[in-house]
């Protein structure tokens, strides 16, 4: 462990569809309300990609921010990991199809699913790459339109979920810019959230469309219940790898799922609220972009600043759960 380098992000960026939903368009589909949607969950809108928006254009108009933002140039990409529960197709991989668009032609690219979690996971998975030596460069994107797989008859689903991407740039450096991080899985919680067919366990059929199977399916109160416990575990585990308590931490960045939730969680890491970071009240629940989007917009607002300490924490299907902390040194 001694040989590894120091990492750091050097740049993020991130990019959302210009087409706005609001909870009063969505009473208009299902038999919903602004006020219920707004008290249960704290999001007011969401942005949706149009029909000829996949995944990759999000992922590559993020990227390609995030790559100006950190003065690299695409060709000094070493690796993309884009990291989505909505890829563009069952393969290629989208990080070969952002790969692309963003003309890294020197990058080896590769999909990362981690449910919600999957920024938290792609980060420290970029960070292993960086630290050991084997690549100097590597973009995370977490990247979105899970509009596309959601059944907008369904008011349990449809109001929560928008499309997005967030980027970063990640690179070794003298200092230590990633000082921890923490991954958990728990797979006996399967059912929670999925999308059942469309692959091996129900390839495509008449009756997987008849039956709405390519939809998000989600046991909404479940997920909830063991929302906060993850990322706080997460969370403390993660800081205690890096001698660090709540105390010491100056923005936490959440996974934007519901504002219940992170006010669950502010309250029983006893963080004051100012240090925690929210958006998901104008961009719903981005699923896998939730933290990356969340990341670049902090920073963009001046909410994070050189040497903080940061964490992002996430939790989603899988179930997956995780967190990272950043020292902030761009
Ligand atoms: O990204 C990670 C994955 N997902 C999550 O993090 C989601 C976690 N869960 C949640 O955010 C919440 O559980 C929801 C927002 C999905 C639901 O909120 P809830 O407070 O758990 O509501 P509920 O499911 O217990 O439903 C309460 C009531 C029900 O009516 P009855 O049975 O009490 O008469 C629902 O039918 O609210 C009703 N309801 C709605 N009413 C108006 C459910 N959805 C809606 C709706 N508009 N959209």
């Amino acid at each position: 462990m001694t040989n590894m380098q120091n990492v750091k992000i050097i740049g993020t960026g991130s990019y959302v569809p210009k087409k706005v939903l609001t909870n009063e368009d969505l009473e208009k589909m299902v038999d919903t309300n602004h006020e219920w949607i707004i008290t249960r969950t704290g999001i007011a809108e969401r942005r949706i990609a149009e029909d000829n928006e996949a995944t990759s254009d999000v992922a590559a108009k993020a990227a390609l921010k995030a790559l100006k933002d950190s003065n690299t140039k695409p060709g000094e990409i070493d690796l993309i990991i884009v990291t989505t529960n909505s890829q563009d197709m069952i393969f290629p991989a989208t990080a070969c199809l952002v790969q692309k668009k963003i003309k890294a032609v020197n990058a080896a690219t590769f999909d990362l699913q981690a449910g919600c979690t999957g920024a938290v996971y792609a980060l420290i998975t970029a960070w292993q790459f960086i630290a050991t030596g084997f690549y100097d460069n590597v973009l995370v994107i977490g990247a979105e339109t899970l509009s596309k797989f959601v059944d907008w008859t369904d008011r349990n689903t449809c109001i929560l979920f928008g499309d997005g991407a967030g980027a970063a740039v990640l690179k070794a450096g003298q200092e230590k810019g990633i000082l921890s991080g923490c991954l958990a899985g728990d797979g006996s919680y399967d059912d929670l959230i999925m999308i059942p067919a469309g692959l091996s366990k129900y390839p495509a059929s008449h009756e997987t469309v008849e039956r709405k199977m390519h939809y998000v399916k989600m046991k909404g109160n479940e997920v909830f219940k063991l929302a906060v416990k993850h990322m706080k575990r997460t969370t403390v585990k993660t800081l205690g790898k890096c001698n660090l308590s709540v105390e010491d931490v100056d923005c936490i960045i959440p996974h934007q799922a519901n504002i219940r939730i992170i006010s669950a969680l502010t309250r029983v890491l006893k963080i004051k609220k100012d240090k925690v970071f929210v958006n998901l009240n104008k961009l719903g629940n981005t699923s896998a972009a939730s933290v990356m989007i969340a990341l670049d917009e902090a920073v963009k607002e001046g909410k994070i600043k050189n040497g903080d300490i940061v964490v992002l924490t996430a939790f989603g299907a899988g179930l997956t759960s995780g967190s990272i902390v950043l020292k902030w040194l761009k």
